[in-house]
């Protein structure tokens, strides 16, 4: 896998090192509120299992899973629900996990969505940011790096469905998807 990587943008110990640092942010942020961490699978689930753990405070974990690329490099602009929430989210502090956002297409439809089922509060945690490739007004409430105009793999990430499991973020080399 590693022999695909053109470079390691952020290491193994940069992620643990930002994930205890945002985990002690939102202990605090969500004391006494009992939220519903919401991880946006399949990119976000060693983020959310990483970052619970690094909340010393009552929480309630679900999954939802929404398809906006196929196997293409290039957000569709069609979110499609492929798994949805088990909890209602009605009256809830809702915090959504992401992994990263790019044209915020896919979370802008989340946001959408958790509000008009009546959240207390929606707010959203993300790996990663792409800014300069934002097509929708949206920033996200918490955020663990900027990361440039490349298309990244790794904690979590895929390309075509490989790469997930590298304990690092890097960059793709470009032949690998041309
Ligand atoms: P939008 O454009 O809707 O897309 O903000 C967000 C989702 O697109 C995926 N995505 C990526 N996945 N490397 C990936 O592995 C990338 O560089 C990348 N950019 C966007 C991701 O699933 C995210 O939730
Ligand atoms: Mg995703």
């Amino acid at each position: 896998m590693d022999q695909d990587i053109k470079e390691v943008l952020i290491s193994e110990e940069a992620i643990r090192e930002k994930v205890r640092e945002l985990g002690e942010i939102l202990s605090a942020e969500y004391a006494g509120k009992n939220p519903l961490v919401i991880c946006v699978l399949k990119g976000a689930a060693f983020f959310m299992t990483d970052l619970v753990r690094q909340m010393n405070i009552p929480l309630e974990m679900d999954f939802m899973a929404v398809s906006s690329y196929g196997a293409s490099t290039q957000s569709s602009g069609v979110v499609r629900i492929l798994k949805d929430l088990d909890t209602a989210v009605e009256g809830r502090h809702v915090l959504v996990v992401e992994d990263i956002i790019d044209s915020g297409l896919t979370l802008s439809y989340l946001i959408d969505l958790l509000k008009r089922r009546n959240a207390a509060s929606v707010k959203v945690v993300t790996l990663l940011d792409k800014p300069h490739r934002r097509t929708v007004d949206l920033k996200p409430d918490y955020c663990g790096f900027v990361v440039p105009d490349a298309f990244v793999v790794g904690y979590g990430l895929d390309y075509a469905e490989k790469y997930r499991n590298l304990p690092y973020i890097g960059v793709l080399k470009p032949e690998v998807y041309r």
